[in-house]
């Protein structure tokens, strides 16, 4: 499909903060998928719907209103993110959530929800999707796909310095196991694990900053979508 791309890649590759970069400067529209399995599990935490009640939550899914908007405040955010009209933005990066989501990612009727959500979203072109199954799933007939991999010690490193910056109280040892943790679940569940696309272009950012892999994969974009163009 005509200037779609879609970024797959584990927790804390760089994902959101290179595809938001690669919208800005290719005037797409950025859309973080993961946000809306956050949110699910989010709203189950507010609910007191435990967590691995599978039917409720993803009954949940089913009704929430989850809407992804332009950043209404200046703090960082890339989207506001409401919960029934509600500004949760950064609640759904709080570490409950992060211990959570991977258990609400796996459950197919949240999958199911969402995913028909995420294609009406990507059928409207123009758009960088990013996730964990948008090249496999949700969009395979993405133009571009790109995964953007690191190893775990890495990604780690990152979300901890995220989480001091927004001066949170964890060790590096607790986030470097959320994130093994997480990569398990996300690569191990029956429905639209996370896996490289076979058409998709695989891209290593260990030991690259952020400019060095943006300008990779911008010049991927430019050979692809543009360079098909003419
Ligand atoms: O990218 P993230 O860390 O915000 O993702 C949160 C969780 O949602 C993570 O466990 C993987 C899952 N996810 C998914 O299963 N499919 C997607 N398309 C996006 C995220």
């Amino acid at each position: 499909m005509l200037e779609t791309i879609a970024m797959d890649g584990p927790a804390a590759s760089g994902k959101s903060t290179i595809a938001k970069l690669l919208a800005d400067h290719f005037g797409l529209l950025f859309f973080d998928t993961g946000i809306m399995y956050r949110a699910v599990t989010l709203g189950a935490l507010l609910e007191n719907i435990p967590i691995m009640d599978e039917e409720s939550v993803s009954q949940l899914a089913e009704q929430m209103e989850i809407d992804v908007a332009p950043p209404s405040i200046e703090d960082g955010r890339t989207n506001d993110i409401l919960l029934e009209g509600v500004d949760h933005t950064w609640a759904v990066r709080q570490p409950e959530v992060d211990e959570n989501v991977s258990i609400v990612a796996a459950y197919p009727g949240v999958r199911a929800a969402l995913t028909k959500q995420q294609r009406r979203i990507g059928q409207r072109g123009r758009i960088i999707m990013v996730g964990r199954d948008i090249g496999t799933v949700v969009m395979p007939e993405a133009a571009l796909k790109i995964y953007l991999d690191a190893s775990a010690e890495e990604r780690a490193r990152r979300r901890y310095e995220e989480c001091l910056a927004r001066e949170e109280e964890v060790s590096y040892e607790s986030v470097l196991a959320v994130v093994k943790k997480r990569d398990q679940i996300d690569s191990e569940r029956d429905v639209a694990p996370l896996m490289q696309a076979e058409d998709a272009i695989l891209v290593n950012s260990d030991g690259k900053n952020i400019d060095q892999v943006y300008q990779e994969i911008k010049a991927l974009v430019e050979e692809k979508l543009i360079g098909s163009k003419g």
